[in-house]
């Protein structure tokens, strides 16, 4: 208990010296006051408080950006823009906050791949969108209606969901499939996708990427590639003190304190572009550019990513690189989501593209 109170008064101290952050300090202070209830507090906190976010300039038309690629190329030869828990955007506090675009704004700014957490609710012909504990809304209504409009709006596009579920059941598995996947509403692309599969096949259709469904019976979309083609090392390690007493070396780890490394993240990111460069065309790739310390630090952790993402593609513009890049607060880079999209019409790329 007392170091408890410690910690939660070193967060406060620090957090004083920057006003955004204390958001990080509510974070941890109501989720620890709160967490053990978590009836009244899904209650209170599956509302949405959110704030329409200022659109960057640009003349780039992010609605139809693939629409410029040519039918020819593959899917996974293209540098795909997307959000990490794309559904955690305006949340009360910013608890487990990731993004603050909705996922309308999402695709009109250019991102399509989603990342997509659900648990079941009292709904039986729907599902909860969460993180962690967090209640943030209907599968249907907050994530399958405006990625419907979106694709029938926009035909060219495609979008690649994950989905990733919470607590699922042998049944509720079947229900997500038979409901959803194969219910031809939603415009799930129903035949396999692999790494010869063109754009011009999956063009207005979601594409499934699957993990663990293993009650699906139908074999749709593609399979989450492996280890080696997802770089997804979450959890930021802290940096350590050293302390000598008595002959006996203590190593002292404190975020608070000491910081993390994100550094590391960030040389995870980049060798992972450079793999997906030498390996370009032959498999898809997913690198996380996100990252939190135990949900913590969201936003200065990608303060730091996405700025090593921005730069990369800024100045590695003669490497042909297919990845779905997963990024959290894309909208606080300026130029970031744009920079990504347009890396995929340089001249070395195939010269049927129409460059903007
Ligand atoms: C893709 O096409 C090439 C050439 O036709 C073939 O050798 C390869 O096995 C195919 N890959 C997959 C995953 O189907
Ligand atoms: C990535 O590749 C570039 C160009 O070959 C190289 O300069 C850079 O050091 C590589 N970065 C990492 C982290 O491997």
């Amino acid at each position: 208990m007392v170091q408890f109170i410690i910690v939660l008064i070193l967060v406060f101290l620090e957090n004083l010296s920057n006003l955004k952050r204390v958001f990080d300090f509510l974070n941890i202070l109501v989720s620890l006051l709160i967490a053990k209830d978590e009836t009244c507090y899904n209650k209170f906190f599956s509302h949405r408080f959110h704030v329409q976010v200022v659109l960057s300039h640009s003349n780039l038309d992010k609605n139809v950006w693939m629409g410029r690629i040519s039918d020819s190329r593959k899917l996974c030869q293209v540098l795909i823009p997307g959000t990490h828990n794309s559904g955690a955007y305006g949340i009360l506090f910013g608890l487990g906050q990731t993004q603050d675009w909705s996922i309308k704004e999402q695709l009109e700014n250019g991102v399509r791949f989603l990342d997509i957490r659900l648990a079941r609710n009292l709904s039986p012909n729907d599902f909860e969108v969460v993180h962690g504990f967090i209640k943030l809304g209907s599968f249907k209504k907050f994530i399958l209606s405006p990625v419907t409009k979106f694709l029938t709006d926009n035909p060219s596009e495609v979008i690649l969901m994950r989905i990733k579920t919470y607590g699922f059941d042998f049944d509720a598995e079947a229900r997500l499939e038979r409901d959803f996947m194969m219910n031809l509403e939603y415009r799930f692309y129903q035949k396999i996708v692999n790494s010869n599969t063109s754009i011009s096949q999956v063009r207005g259709k979601i594409v499934l990427l699957k993990k663990h469904h293993k009650a699906f019976k139908k074999k749709i979309g593609l399979e989450w590639p492996l280890n080696n083609n997802v770089q997804d090392k979450y959890q930021i390690e802290v940096k350590s003190y050293d302390l000598q007493m008595l002959g006996t070396t203590y190593r002292i780890s404190c975020p608070f304190i000491f910081g993390i490394d994100i550094k590391k993240k960030s040389d995870a990111i980049l060798k992972h572009f450079n793999q997906s460069a030498r390996h370009y065309g032959s498999g898809f790739y997913i690198n996380f550019a996100s990252g939190s310390y135990y949900g913590l630090f969201i936003w200065r952790i990608a303060s730091v990513t996405n700025k090593v993402v921005l730069d990369y593609f800024k100045t590695n513009s003669h490497r042909n690189i297919g990845s779905i890049v997963v990024i959290d607060y894309p909208n606080r880079i300026p130029g970031l989501v744009e920079t990504l999209i347009e890396y995929n019409f340089y001249s070395n790329f195939n010269a049927n593209d129409k460059i903007a």
